[in-house]
């Protein structure tokens, strides 16, 4: 099981000291939300963070591109560092090329969907993919409440997994907290980002420790 703590969350005068801290923690994955302002409302740092932050951790960059042009920006997060890179389903015929092209560079590649989005829209990259990162806010903010109605959509992603044999992540982004979390493993998700939830928290290693030994439990057999 993976826990994610999202970045977006951290204190942006400090993204070093942060950074270090997910890193103390033992974490994962650190989630990356990069927002440039169109694809939502919101825009937060692009590949310079990244690339500034990269020395100081061996940790699992998820690079979540909430961006209308991210075939701009693939190659500058490859040479930032970035180890995942997930993009939208929302952008429609362009999302074949995208996916071909972060795997040429060498990242693990991710597709996901927003809260009004079908689950079926991503039925045709099932086999493209490392992971799938199911919204379960409107992206675009941090602290935002989890949107229970995206559980089946989890569960529908578990049931190709498994009637498939694929073996794609099933990531949760949005609202995740240690309740939330544990709703989302028990439909089969395997990777939890979690931003305010963990940021929080004085002692974000115990709080990490605590999300994994719960959604651990609560997964179900596969
Ligand atoms: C929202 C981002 C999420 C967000 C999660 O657009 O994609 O990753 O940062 O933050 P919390 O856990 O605070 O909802
Ligand atoms: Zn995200």
């Amino acid at each position: 099981m993976i826990i994610a703590p999202s970045l977006l969350a951290a204190n942006f005068g400090s993204l070093a000291k942060e950074t270090l801290r997910v890193h103390a923690a033992k974490a994962d994955w650190l989630h990356l939300d990069i927002m440039d302002g169109h694809f939502v409302p919101n825009i937060s740092f692009g590949p310079d963070v990244v690339k500034a932050i990269r020395p100081l951790t061996k940790m699992v960059f998820d690079v979540h591109l909430m961006c209308s042009r991210p075939e701009i920006l693939l190659e500058p997060f490859a040479k930032a560092g970035a180890d995942r890179v997930i993009i939208h389903v929302e952008l429609g015929d362009r999302v074949d090329q995208l996916l071909w092209k972060i795997r040429s560079l060498g990242m693990k590649v991710g597709l996901s969907l927003n809260p009004p989005t079908s689950i079926r829209t991503i039925e045709p990259y099932l086999g493209k993919i490392d992971q799938i990162l199911v919204m379960t806010v409107n992206p675009g903010f941090g602290g935002q409440p989890f949107i229970s109605e995206m559980l089946p959509k989890i569960q529908q992603a578990a049931t190709w997994r498994r009637e498939r044999k694929l073996n794609y992540h099933i990531e949760v982004d949005g609202g995740i907290n240690l309740e939330t979390a544990v709703e989302c493993a028990r439909v089969g998700a395997d990777a939890f980002v979690s931003g305010t939830a963990l940021f929080k928290q004085r002692q974000m290693k115990r709080a990490v420790e605590k999300m994994r030994k719960m959604v651990t439990a609560a997964a179900p057999k596969r």
